[in-house]
């Protein structure tokens, strides 16, 4: 697996998305409203390193009780994979616990998404390269 981009919990996506252009960073994605995970989403690309911006839109998103905890925050590393179902079973194996179904990212072209969580390092996410 290869590291897709690293998850950033922010409280107000436009400010967010403005102090990342400060930063040098290049937009890559529109601002777009994922109806599973009730939450804004967009990208932003730098030096290869690509950043998901993670917005709650309201208290029933699944990211609305982490954005108490977090604040503004990375809260989570995406890893693309050639072999998701193989991938994926592997971490399970490996102690990860899945959280939740698998469920597509609109946000990421409808790519296949699957969450683990490890009590060593936290929420893992998975995205199958298609
Ligand atoms: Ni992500």
């Amino acid at each position: 697996m290869r590291i897709h981009h690293i998850g950033y919990l922010v409280k107000k996506i436009e400010k967010a998305r403005a102090a990342f252009v400060k930063l040098g960073y290049e937009i890559e994605t529109e601002i777009v409203y994922d109806d599973i995970r009730k939450a804004d989403i967009c990208f932003l690309k730098k030096d290869g390193y690509r950043v998901e911006l993670v917005s709650p839109v309201s208290d029933d998103s699944v990211v609305a009780n982490l954005i108490r905890q977090y604040r503004n925050a990375p809260y989570h590393l995406c890893y693309a994979s050639d072999s998701f179902e193989q991938d994926c079973a592997s971490l399970e194996s490996g102690g990860y616990v899945r959280m939740g179904e698998d469920c597509p990212a609109p946000a990421m072209g409808g790519k296949k998404v699957a969450f683990f969580f490890s009590s060593a390092i936290g929420i893992v996410e998975v995205a199958e390269e298609a």
